[in-house]
């Protein structure tokens, strides 16, 4: 599909949308030192620090970063005060994500529509301003702890919001690994919820379910997953609900749920436009990956039928390939980037597939299993 193409049923998708969005604005995670986390952004991922919130900009209660590369941003955040609800959030779940935030073009129509679907407040709608203009956001309740926000910034032209300013708080030289966009973010709900948040999702905020797999789809000698797949109408914003499925080990989806003490973000997917490229620099700095067996390769012609790329390189890197009807993808998934076996990230390069690589559940589920044998939590 062009670009062209793209547009125009973005356009037809949107024009009864209610809750219109047009991208992920920013994550936030509540972590437990946000000068070190933003440390290992930039020096493995290759994050630009791009702006700080803290005491010395007139916030007292606690420190962000704004870190950024193509068009992810992501903040972290630690609290300054034991009392405050940051550090409650890191004390229950570890470093994790607080908020996946929506840029809309109107934050208060968004949370008026959402609420009155049903949706959980948690921030009426402010407008907070600086010398650059304003934003007006506003946020309501997802699974678990974690929250949605809503910020328009059509009126700011500011490094982000107010309260944050460029920063030389930590000088140290990284270069970019070429990440380019939020593709996807996956949530890990309680067993028996992935359909009231599918639900949530469809009935509050208008979107609809892309794809579901069942326990047939994704399931290993051992242990077992569902997941439905849900989009709001320009396909920018993909949230694939995961819950675990019976198995006769505890599946990777349980030993999250205990580890994170409920349910929360499990895995960020960001887009590259050359996977090669941009794994080979994560793992020159220390990103650790699932692997496969060398096996997978020795069949993947044969899978996938005909791919750009060599397959000695992917073998080499431990990139996986999957193919749809409508062409292939290619991904990697690092291991957990905290210290509890929660939060991980996918890095997904598309060459015209629009799904989720459901070719190579069974590979890596098998990879996490063995993960999870050497952690005791299988
Ligand atoms: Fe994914």
């Amino acid at each position: 599909m062009d670009d062209t193409s793209l547009a125009v049923q973005a356009e037809t998708d949107t024009a009864d949308d209610f809750l219109p969005i047009n991208g992920t604005d920013y994550i936030e995670f509540y972590v437990g030192n946000a000068l070190q986390s933003a440390y290992f952004y930039r020096a493995a991922f290759g994050f630009n620090i791009t702006a700080y919130s803290g005491l010395e900009t007139g916030s007292r209660d606690r420190t962000s970063y704004l870190l950024t590369q193509g068009k992810v941003r992501f903040v972290l955040t630690s609290a300054l005060a034991p009392e405050s609800p940051i550090a409650d959030h890191v004390k229950a779940h570890g470093d994790g994500v607080r908020d996946i935030a929506f840029w809309v073009d109107d934050a208060e129509a968004a949370f008026d529509n959402t609420v009155e679907r049903g949706a959980t407040p948690v921030h009426r709608p402010e407008r907070i301003e600086d010398e650059h203009g304003h934003i007006t956001r506003a946020s309501i309740r997802t699974y678990g702890d974690t929250i949605h926000t809503f910020v328009d910034r059509h009126n700011y032209s500011g490094l982000f919001m107010p309260g944050f300013e460029a920063t030389d708080r930590i000088d140290f030289p990284s270069e970019p690994v070429g990440l380019e966009y939020v593709d996807h973010c996956v949530g890990n709900v309680d067993l028996g919820d992935m359909n009231k948040y599918v639900k949530f999702y469809a009935d509050v905020m208008g979107f609809r379910q892309l794809v579901s797999f069942d326990d047939k789809d994704i399931s290993t000698e051992y242990t077992a997953l569902m997941s439905k797949v849900m989009a709001n109408g320009n396909e920018r914003i993909k949230f694939p609900i995961n819950e675990p499925a019976q198995g006769k080990k505890k599946s990777q989806i349980e030993e999250y749920l205990d580890f994170y003490r409920g349910a929360g973000v499990q895995h960020i997917a960001i887009a590259t436009n050359d996977i090669l490229h941009t794994v080979s620099l994560l793992r020159q700095r220390g990103i650790q990956f699932l692997s496969v067996p060398g096996s997978y390769y020795d069949v993947l012609l044969e899978r996938v039928g005909e791919i750009d790329e060599d397959v000695s390189m992917l073998a080499e890197l431990g990139v996986l390939v999957d193919r749809d009807d409508e062409g292939y993808l290619l991904q990697i998934f690092t291991k957990p980037v905290q210290d509890r076996p929660t939060v991980f990230y996918e890095i997904i390069q598309r060459k015209g597939a629009r799904s989720f690589g459901k070719g190579n559940f069974k590979a890596l589920f098998e990879a996490i299993e063995r993960e999870q044998a050497r952690r005791g939590t299988l």
